[in-house]
């Protein structure tokens, strides 16, 4: 089969290679991938020198199952899929377990699904974590980035009054129209303090974000996409004035590769299907062009989602 490869020689750091198919374990669903999408840590990974050449990358991939998987666990042959992986989603073939593949909607638009799996289940995931939200505000850092376009919309529907923080003004009217109720440039603008955060910023931004919190809130960090140090000011840690018992949590997606991803990824894809989730496309093309979606990504050009096209 075709994929892309980590190669440091070539643009974007990647080339075409000819791999073999992959043998599916008796759990593993063999799926012929149509669509992935790409997410900016991926494309970050494969440029980083220390990732040796001919390495297999790709988290997102959507496509049809070819082989269903021996022990029955998954769905079958012929069934439209979304997966999620740590590696070697950008190839003709992918290998899944049932636990990282969500059956999708007979008209699914695969390139549209391709972007649930990391950007849409960390939002869905962090989200949940913030906590009920109905009449709470919630402020998203980041908001106009891949994880953070479904953040506003899944906070939204969950009752938040959301506060998105865009650097880019030309980004509010494309936010409030996914359901954000201010959107602001910089936390330190927002005036009235917040429940949550959901912070995929990191630096000054969750320093000023953690600022803005109220008495036992909860900041979730989910990224540096500043990749700045978070440098916080002695008083920032004052529990007095209302604002003690607020705390910051980690995230990370892959904590545990046992989690069963594949009713969110089913949900998320149905709710893309169905017109009520955008899934924040901004970049498409046939994966030949591959170069122009990854300098895109990486020259941060892109607010949202890139999705190439295989096949
Ligand atoms: N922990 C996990 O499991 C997990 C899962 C998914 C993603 N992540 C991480 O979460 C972060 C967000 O992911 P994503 O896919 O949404 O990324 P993305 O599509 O690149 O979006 C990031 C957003 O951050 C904003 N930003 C603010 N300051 C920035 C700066 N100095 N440089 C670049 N962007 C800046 C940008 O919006 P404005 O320009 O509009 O401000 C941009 O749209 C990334 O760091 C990613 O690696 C982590």
């Amino acid at each position: 089969m075709r994929a892309l490869v980590v190669d440091h020689s070539a643009a974007a750091h990647l080339s075409w290679a000819e791999a073999p198919d992959p043998i599916p374990a008796p759990g593993e669903s063999l799926v012929r991938v149509e669509a992935v999408s790409l997410n900016y840590g991926e494309v970050k990974g494969a440029a980083n020198p220390q990732t040796p050449d001919g390495t297999m990358i790709g988290w997102d991939a959507a496509g049809v199952v070819v082989k269903a998987a021996a022990d029955g666990s998954g769905p079958a042959k012929g069934t439209r899929v979304v997966t999620l992986g740590s590696e070697a989603g950008w190839a003709e073939m992918r290998a899944v377990p049932a636990n990282l593949l969500g059956v999708v909607p007979e008209d699914a638009d695969l390139g549209a699904v391709s972007t649930v799996p990391i950007a849409g289940l960390s939002a869905l995931h962090v989200v949940r974590r913030l906590g009920p939200l109905l009449g709470r505000r919630v402020m998203i850092t980041g908001a106009s980035g891949g994880v953070g376009r479904y953040a506003v919309q899944l906070a939204a529907r969950a009752g938040a009054e959301v506060v998105a923080i865009s650097r880019n003004p030309a980004q509010a009217d494309g936010l409030r129209s996914l359901g954000a109720h201010e959107v602001h440039t910089e936390p330190a603008a927002v005036d009235q303090p917040v429940s949550a955060v959901l912070d995929n910023v990191g630096g000054h931004q969750l320093v000023d974000a953690f600022a803005a919190l109220q008495a036992h809130g909860v900041l979730v960090n989910v990224g540096r996409s500043s990749e700045a140090n978070a440098v916080f000011p002695p008083e920032a840690l004052l529990g007095n004035e209302g604002r003690h018992d607020r705390s910051i949590r980690t995230f990370f997606l892959f904590a545990d590769p046992a989690t069963d991803f594949s009713a969110d990824l089913a949900w998320l894809a149905a709710e893309v299907t169905a017109g009520r989730l955008d899934p924040g496309i901004r970049w498409r093309g046939p994966w030949t062009r591959y170069d122009e979606a990854v300098q895109a990504l990486l020259g941060r050009r892109l607010h949202g989602k890139a999705v190439l096209d295989i096949g």
